[in-house]
C-alpha cells in the first residue's frame, strides 16, 4: 500500500469512527414530488387562525414547557382503541411546532400496521420509510421527507412490515429515538402510534421515549378503555390526555 493509500485508509478509518451508529447525518433530506391534496381539515388549520388551530398551540405549549422543565422532545402519541383522532393529534401538534419561531419538528409514522401520516400530509406514495430503515434496507436520510410544510419533516411508515412489533421494540428503533435526539437540539419527535389496546407497539414505544398524549374522543372512548391504557402506560410518563371532540374544531387538553 503506497503512503499516500494508507493516508486515505486512516482518514477512512477516522471518519467511520466519527460516524453515528445509525448513520444519522444533517444531509439534504430527500424531497419528494408525489404531493397530492393535504386532508382538508388540516390545510383549513394552516391558512387561518380556527380554533382548531389556537387549540393545537395550547398543546404544543404544553410539549414546550414540558421541554424547557425537563428537556423533554419525544413525544408519543396513542389512544385506547382505533379511530379516536391519534394520527389528526400527531399530525397537527407538529404542524404547530414546526410553525413556532425556533423549532422544528419530525413526524414519525410508527403505525407500521395502518399507516395514515403520509396520506393526511398529502403524501401519495408510502414506499419508503421506518420499516425500511429499521430493516437496514435504507439510510436515516432516505426514510426521511421533507414535506411542503416548512420545518417538518416526516418519516413515513413505509410498506406494511409482516413483524411491527419487532420492528419497534429493536434496538434501532431505540438507538433512532436517542440519537435523533441528541443530534437535533432544536427538533421535537412526533410519534404517531397504532391503538394501545389491541398491540403492544404503543407500549414498547412509550418507554423509549420522553412523554406520552393519550387521545380520547368525545362521546366514543369508554371509560374501562381509557382504565386500561392508562394501565399499560404504567411505567411511561403520561403527561395528559388530549380530548379530541369531533363536534368541536379541536382538541381539549388535559393534565393527567
Ligand atoms: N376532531 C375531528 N373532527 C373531525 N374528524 C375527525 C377529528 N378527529 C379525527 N377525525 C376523523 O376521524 C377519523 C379517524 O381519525 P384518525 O385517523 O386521526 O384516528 P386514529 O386514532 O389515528 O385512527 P387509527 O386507530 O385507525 O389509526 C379520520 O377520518 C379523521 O379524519
Ligand atoms: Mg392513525
Amino acid at each position: 500500500m503506497s503512503l499516500i493509500e494508507r493516508a486515505l485508509e486512516r482518514a477512512a478509518q477516522e471518519r467511520r469512527k466519527n460516524e453515528s451508529p445509525l448513520a444519522i447525518s444533517r444531509e439534504v433530506f430527500t424531497l419528494s414530488t408525489e404531493y397530492q391534496e393535504m386532508d382538508s381539515r388540516i390545510s383549513a388549520m394552516m391558512q387561518d387562525r380556527t380554533n382548531a388551530f389556537e387549540q393545537y398551540k395550547v398543546l404544543r405549549t404544553m410539549i414546550l414547557n414540558a421541554n424547557q422543565q425537563n428537556g423533554e422532545r419525544t413525544f408519543l402519541i396513542t389512544s385506547a382503541c382505533m379511530g379516536e383522532g391519534k394520527t389528526t393529534t400527531s399530525v397537527n401538534l407538529a404542524i404547530s411546532i414546526a410553525q413556532g419561531l425556533q423549532e422544528t419538528a419530525l413526524l414519525i409514522d410508527c403505525d407500521l400496521r395502518n399507516p395514515q401520516v403520509h396520506k393526511m400530509l398529502g403524501l401519495r406514495k408510502n414506499s419508503v420509510g421506518l420499516a425500511n430503515f429499521l430493516r437496514n434496507e435504507v439510510d436515516f436520510s432516505q426514510a426521511l421527507i421533507e414535506t411542503s410544510i416548512p420545518n417538518l419533516s416526516l418519516m413515513p411508515a413505509g410498506p406494511i412490515p409482516p413483524n411491527p412489533s419487532e420492528l419497534i421494540n429493536s434496538r434501532k428503533m431505540t438507538l433512532l429515538l436517542q440519537e435523533v435526539k441528541e443530534r437535533y437540539p432544536n427538533q421535537f419527535i412526533i410519534i404517531d402510534s397504532p391503538p394501545i389496546s389491541q398491540f403492544t407497539d404503543a407500549s414498547i414505544l412509550s418507554l423509549k421515549v420522553d412523554g406520552v398524549l393519550l387521545v380520547a374522543r368525545a362521546g366514543k372512548t369508554r371509560m374501562v378503555a381509557m382504565e386500561s391504557a392508562i394501565a399499560k402506560l404504567k411505567k411511561a410518563h403520561l403527561m395528559g390526555v388530549v380530548l379530541n371532540n369531533i363536534n368541536s374544531p379541536g382538541p381539549g387538553y388535559y393534565y393527567y
